[in-house]
């Protein structure tokens, strides 16, 4: 019966439409911003390969399971969560995972667009010729210079937040696969311009060996379960888009024929290989320059526009590189207001416009808190063995990554894999009761609960009160 059942926001124009605005969500700041500084304050290599790891038993799996429900359910993640509950004989109360969603996604949203917004300004500052022949305590200097100010910060994430308003109160399925058609490609061609210019930096091979050679001996100062595997998790999380209904929403629109398991898996190689890309462009330059890895969020802003000022053509490319990160989060954030907007259109009977001004008014007020954690309100405090010096912000980014998505993709993963019928994920998936089908049923039944919860377990200390662990 579910198979019949249509959105009343439309559907994709076609299957690429899908792959391309679901890998439009998943690329993101998530890749080219977050990916490289969470490495660089976890130790390098050791990261990368656990993350790894959590893509392909944890992440694929789960996106599978969330476009399912997505597509089954044709409505927004909170009253997806109560129609399939109800059909499968559930309590209602799975509509909490909808809720919980929705919430993540206003947290994301509101420092999202606090950062987007500095790629705004940096598309200026590049352009400008700003950092011709910088050096690195100049550009450190510029990076400063813009957090410190509240003003400019306020700005450039109103800025931002008005643009995503814009795109997701026309109907995200409009503009959204035009722009992500052609630039995905050109993001991409960029970050392999930027590799080149790595490539014929001092330190190239220092960078390829801290991304891709794990120091054992570091590794062994370190709680593994709660200084790596933690954030490696929330990573895969929130680069994936996972666990809070975006791509779920997306999975809504989807064509009852499309192949979940081949546009899952085109979606994550797409996501993996530009926060590879962007790991082997940053890291040469950061040790050729004298940078630290462990810098923090600033660390894109602070290494890149070096390379910019010292490459042929580096002002050109620069300011292209910023439009595209630009572009890159803005896809991104659309989908993070989507769930939110398709519920206030499905509930309040409220015009989409209303609908998204309203969801976009709460994401921006959210939003001041973390513009103010980068000067007046800062403040530090220690987590998975990394000093945080952004308060609030830190706080929004490890609550959501660390915490709510990883539960939203265990309550995903619970529902498809031990409550939903077998028949139904079957039906769903199209794979018939192949081995794919199984391996899938079994990440999501075993290895993705069981591995959040023994994360999380060790994370709250838990293993360590009992003495499983010193
Ligand atoms: N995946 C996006 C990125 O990597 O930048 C961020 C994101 C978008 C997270 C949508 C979660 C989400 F629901």
């Amino acid at each position: 019966m579910s198979a019949k059942r249509s959105s009343i926001h439309g559907q994709w124009s076609s299957r690429w439409a899908f792959i391309l605005a679901a890998t439009g969500s998943a690329v993101g700041l998530g890749n080219i911003w977050r990916f490289p500084y969470l490495t660089g304050e976890n130790g390098g290599a050791a990261f990368v390969l656990v993350y790894l790891i959590c893509v392909l038993m944890v992440g694929i799996p789960i996106l599978m399971a969330e476009i399912l429900v997505g597509r089954r359910g044709r409505q927004s993640p909170i009253n997806t969560m109560y129609a399939l509950a109800e059909e499968e004989g559930l309590s209602r109360y799975w509509s909490l995972l909808g809720w919980m969603g929705v919430a993540a996604g206003f947290i994301i949203l509101s420092y999202y667009s606090v950062i987007a917004g500095w790629t705004v300004a940096y598309i200026f500052r590049t352009g400008s010729g700003l950092f011709i022949d910088a050096d690195a305590t100049y550009s450190k200097k510029i990076f400063v210079e813009l957090i410190s100010d509240p003003e400019k910060l306020l700005a450039w994430h109103t800025t931002f937040m008005l643009m995503t308003v814009i795109v997701v109160s026309r109907g995200v399925k409009s503009g959204l696969e035009q722009a992500v058609r052609f630039l995905m490609p050109a993001l991409f061609i960029l970050l392999l311009v930027m590799v080149g210019y790595a490539m014929s930096t001092e330190k190239f091979m220092d960078g390829i060996n801290y991304l891709f050679v794990p120091n054992f001996e570091q590794l062994a100062e370190k709680n593994f379960f709660a200084d790596i595997l933690l954030p490696a998790l929330g990573q895969a999380f929130f680069s994936l888009s996972i666990g809070m209904g975006a791509i779920m929403i997306y999975g809504s629109y989807l064509s009852q024929r499309s192949s979940i398991t081949f546009n899952s898996f085109t979606i994550a190689i797409a996501d993996t290989t530009v926060a590879m890309l962007a790991g082997i462009a940053i890291f040469p330059i950061v040790f050729t320059y004298g940078l630290e890895p462990g810098g923090g969020p600033g660390l894109i802003f602070m290494s890149l526009p070096i390379a910019f000022g010292q490459m042929p053509f580096g002002t050109f490319f620069g300011t292209l590189f910023f439009v595209l990160l630009m572009f890159a989060a803005w896809t991104s954030a659309i989908s993070l207001l989507e769930p939110a907007v398709t519920w206030l259109v499905e509930n309040k009977n409220m015009s989409r416009v209303k609908a998204t001004a309203l969801a976009g008014v709460i994401g921006w007020l959210l939003g001041l808190i973390t513009v103010l954690s980068f000067n007046y309100w800062a403040f530090s405090f220690e987590f998975a063995g990394v000093v945080k010096e952004n308060g609030m912000f830190d706080i929004f980014d490890i609550l959501t990554s660390n915490v709510m998505l990883p539960i939203g993709g265990l309550l995903i993963a619970i529902f498809t894999a031990w409550l939903m019928a077998r028949k139904s994920t079957i039906d769903e998936l199209g794979l018939g009761d192949s081995l794919l089908y199984q391996s899938w049923r079994f990440a999501v039944r075993y290895i993705a609960p069981f591995g959040v919860i023994i994360i999380f377990l060790n994370a709250i200390g838990l293993f360590k009160l009992i003495g499983l662990v010193n």
